[in-house]
């Protein structure tokens, strides 16, 4: 049965191989990182010094955080985008790059690291996949490490393809992820719903921990 779920993530991962959205994106990065939206003051609760950004695409957020970073690990399925981020900050000594199947964190140590953050990517990603991601944050966050999700907070449309929904958001809810999360071991801090694009309620974001800090 895992062939579905194989099948569906290497679908979803081509849609993002080469697209016109990256270039798009880059004028709309602001909302992640303005002070008065939801994502930027949960980002300033993470540890900066060991990060993973899952899902990182061409780096127009780790533009953004990696002067502020110890170490930076961008993972992303596509090697076109890790390429690309490899172009892009060529300059830097403290990143790292890291090519994954699509529902692991290759390279990246059992409870090493302060944080992990995905934003804009989670929101397309088979619920499937984002299980097998929960699991891998846990894994890798050390003892009160924090992981920072953008979800999609979509319940219509079970069972059909993410391309048929608002803003391609894929069928989740921040409260399954919520659920699973403290079933795979990590404690919910904040999570908020909010509006997307003039969708209400489309997304969620989630402050997890990895207790035992
Ligand atoms: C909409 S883009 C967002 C990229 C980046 N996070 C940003 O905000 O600019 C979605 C990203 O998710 C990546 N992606 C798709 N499926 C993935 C998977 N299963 N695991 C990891 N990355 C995946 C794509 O390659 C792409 O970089």
């Amino acid at each position: 049965m895992a062939e579905k779920q194989d099948d569906i993530r290497t679908r979803i991962a081509a849609d993002w191989a080469e697209s016109d959205y990256y270039d798009e994106a880059e004028r709309f990065t602001e909302v992640f990182w303005t002070p008065s939206f939801v994502f930027r003051p949960r980002f300033e609760k993470l540890d900066l010094s060991n990060v993973i950004e899952l899902a990182c695409g061409r780096g127009r957020h780790a533009a953004q955080c990696i002067d502020r970073c110890g170490m930076l690990s961008l993972v992303d399925v596509n090697r076109s985008n890790i390429e690309a981020c490899r172009r892009r900050f060529a300059g830097h000594r403290n990143v790292r790059f890291l090519v994954t199947p699509g529902n692991s964190l290759p390279d990246c140590p059992d409870g090493t690291f302060s944080a992990l953050y995905c934003y804009d990517a989670m929101v397309h990603f088979e619920l499937l996949d984002i299980v097998d991601y929960l699991r891998e944050t846990r894994r890798v966050l050390q003892p009160g490490g924090r992981a920072l999700l953008h979800v999609s907070n979509n319940m219509s449309n079970p069972g059909g393809h993410y391309h048929q929904n608002t803003h391609w958001r894929n069928f989740g809810h921040v409260d399954i992820v919520r659920h699973l999360a403290d079933r795979l071991g990590l404690s919910v801090l904040e999570h908020e719903v909010f509006d997307w694009s003039g969708a209400p309620n489309l997304d969620a974001v989630l402050l997890l921990e990895r207790p035992g800090a």
